[in-house]
């Protein structure tokens, strides 16, 4: 049965009641979203991450800020996400402010990854073309080898965007799928 968000005080209580049966019923990656970003001439673009945290402050994902999105994103600091659950014909979709979190819990965030996951990180020259995947692997096992038996430092690139909503649309399907006929919920913060 699903749990009625329309008397929900706020945009987290609706988040929680979306999100977490949804850890059990997908146990690959719930937590994938699409970020969405605007490049300097207006061309949309969009791309996967995955979700590390919502709290009240919204939506948190860890990247490179040299990378597309994390140069798209801070360009005008706005950003937009997606994210769908197949298995509960639900989706929600926001449109917000774009913010990096504190060294203090990036790093955290760090020490918590796998070692591997650290040297991808740390050798990633993200949305750059490489010369080749030879070249990336043996960067990648030089990095790994001299390393061994010592804390990889977070790079100074590497780190979380907060989505922050100042728009969250809560959609999900009524009645039998086939219908498309859907609930849309919106919260909404005055911004303009
Ligand atoms: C399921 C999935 C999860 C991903 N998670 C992340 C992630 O958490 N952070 C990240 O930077 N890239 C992640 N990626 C890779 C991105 O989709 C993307 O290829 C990369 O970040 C470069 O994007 P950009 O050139 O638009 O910046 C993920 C890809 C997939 C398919």
């Amino acid at each position: 049965m699903t749990k009625d968000i329309s008397n929900c005080k706020s945009w987290l209580e609706a988040w929680n009641i979306y999100y977490e049966p949804e850890k059990e019923m997908e146990p690959e990656d719930p937590n994938a979203i699409c970020v969405s970003s605007v490049d300097e001439s207006g061309m949309p673009n969009g791309r996967f991450v995955l979700l590390k945290e919502v709290t009240e402050i919204g939506f948190l994902f860890y990247t490179n800020l040299d990378s597309q999105k994390g140069l798209e994103l801070f360009t005008n600091k706005k950003g937009a996400l997606t994210w769908w659950s197949r298995k509960q014909g639900k989706s929600v979709r926001v449109q917000g402010e774009v913010e990096q979190v504190s060294d203090i819990i990036a790093d955290q965030y760090w020490k918590s990854r796998s070692v591997d996951a650290q040297v991808s990180a740390s050798i990633s020259r993200q949305s750059q073309p490489l010369a080749s995947r030879e070249q990336m692997e043996q960067e990648w096992d030089d990095f790994k080898k001299s390393y061994e038996g010592k804390d990889i430092p977070r790079p100074a690139n590497w780190t979380g965007i907060y989505i922050k909503p100042l728009k969250i649309e809560f959609w999900q399907h009524h009645g039998e799928y086939t219908t498309r006929l859907h609930d849309r919920i919106v919260f909404s913060k005055k911004w303009r």
